[in-house]
């Protein structure tokens, strides 16, 4: 017999990646998208395995008070995949990223924490300063769907800022190019061109540049895409870290140098590594005194450092892992800053630092990216010894 592909389902609490909870009648976990926790909805089945099976919403028989209409045509089961939370209220956007967050730190870590998403300003439309846009056989630019190479062809995007609007990509044929990415800052707008083979092809500046606490940074490559994140985060890490003039400072995965450019403004001799080569140039040339390695963190970490009083980590999706977090704690620093866009890595690499005498003092969680699930962490953890606040 075959499994009927639409399912009446009793939808139950938030989970990682913009899903909700709910159970199969054969008992199988069921994640399902476009629900809200409280509703009943009826679900189309998009992958099915032997211990569980993902589903999209399809019809709301029984609505939570959250559920709002989507401002953006797009978001709907089907259509592009990037704004997976545009049903919910704003508020319950962030209680659902607030949940995930308390969640895998208490799953992977043990921790119980209270967690505030907060808002940064500007609402939750047209903040996107940078949009990574694929490319159909038809030549037309869109937004992925969800988990698939299918390009959702699109007039405009909602939460993009309306200078990358302006640059009309979706308003032209791109036959020949597989993706365009758009990046804007200030009065500047970048286009790069990339096709399937071949060196893409760039109109505007090779290179952005960015005013955050008081310094301009010039960014070839990775900057946040929310126009107030890095003020942000900066302003975070510096309360967290409180960071005294003539500490020892490291910055890894320091990018274009945002957080190694503070802590020298805040009178730190400090040392940030970076693995892509034009990145490590940019922070040489954004933070001239601070002592710029180019490398793999762990690398680096084992052969080049032996001491720090603060630290920042700011790695990639996967987070820091073991290997980086028993280097960072071999520093013997007295306050480490954590900056996470994955909530489980980081609850995996806090897990790791409470094995090594490091436990978590505090956290701030914001609202990098309105509209999807996506949410970032600052941690601040300390050596246990350290009585709690
Ligand atoms: C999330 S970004 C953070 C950049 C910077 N801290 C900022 O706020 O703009 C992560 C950075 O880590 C770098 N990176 C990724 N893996 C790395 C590794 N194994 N070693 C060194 N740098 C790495 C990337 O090139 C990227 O610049």
């Amino acid at each position: 017999m075959t499994e009927p592909d639409l399912l009446e389902l009793e939808v139950g609490g938030y989970a990682q990646g913009g899903v909700c909870v709910a159970h199969h009648p054969d008992g199988r976990v069921v994640f399902v998208r476009h629900a809200l926790p409280g509703e009943r909805v009826r679900a189309l089945v998009t992958a099915s395995r032997k211990s569980w099976l993902r589903a999209d919403a399809v019809e709301v028989l029984t609505a939570s008070p959250d559920r709002v209409t989507p401002p953006c045509p797009y978001a709907h089961p089907g259509g592009c995949g990037g704004c997976d939370l545009q049903h919910a209220s704003i508020p319950a956007q962030h209680a659902w990223k607030a949940a995930v967050v308390a969640e895998q730190l208490q799953r992977l870590a043990g921790v119980t924490v209270d967690v505030t998403v907060e808002p940064l300003p500007g609402g939750p439309l047209g903040w996107r300063t940078r949009v990574a846009y694929s490319v159909g056989h038809d030549g037309r630019a869109g937004l992925l769907a969800q988990r698939s190479h299918t390009v959702i062809p699109i007039d405009r995007c909602l939460i993009a800022d309306p200078r990358v609007a302006a640059a009309g990509v979706t308003d032209r044929p791109w036959r020949g190019i597989g993706a365009v990415e758009v990046a804007v800052a200030g009065e500047a707008t970048r286009l790069v061109a990339r096709p399937p083979r071949g060196r893409p092809r760039v109109t505007g500046p090779a290179a952005l540049v960015e005013h955050v606490a008081g310094r301009d940074f010039t960014v070839h490559g990775f900057w946040q895409v929310h126009p107030a994140a890095a003020s942000t985060l900066a302003a975070a890490v510096l309360e967290l870290l409180a960071p005294a003039p003539g500490e020892r400072a490291v910055d890894l995965y320091a990018g274009a140098g945002l957080f190694a450019g503070v802590l020298d403004d805040a009178g730190c001799s400090v040392v940030a590594v970076e693995g892509s080569r034009q990145g490590a140039a940019d922070c040489a040339q954004n933070v001239p005194a601070a002592d710029v390695r180019n490398g793999d963190v762990a690398t680096v970490l084992a052969t080049g450092l032996d001491a720090a009083d603060v630290v920042v980590l700011d790695p990639p999706r996967e987070g820091a892992k073991a290997v980086v977090v028993a280097a960072v704690c071999a520093l013997r620093p007295r306050a480490v800053a954590y900056v996470a866009c994955d909530p489980a890595a980081l609850g995996r690499d806090v897990d790791t630092f409470g094995e090594l005498g490091y436990r978590l003092t505090a956290i701030r969680a914001y609202d990098l990216f309105p509209m999807t699930h996506h949410v970032e962490c600052v941690a601040l953890l300390e050596p246990a010894s350290v009585p709690a606040p």
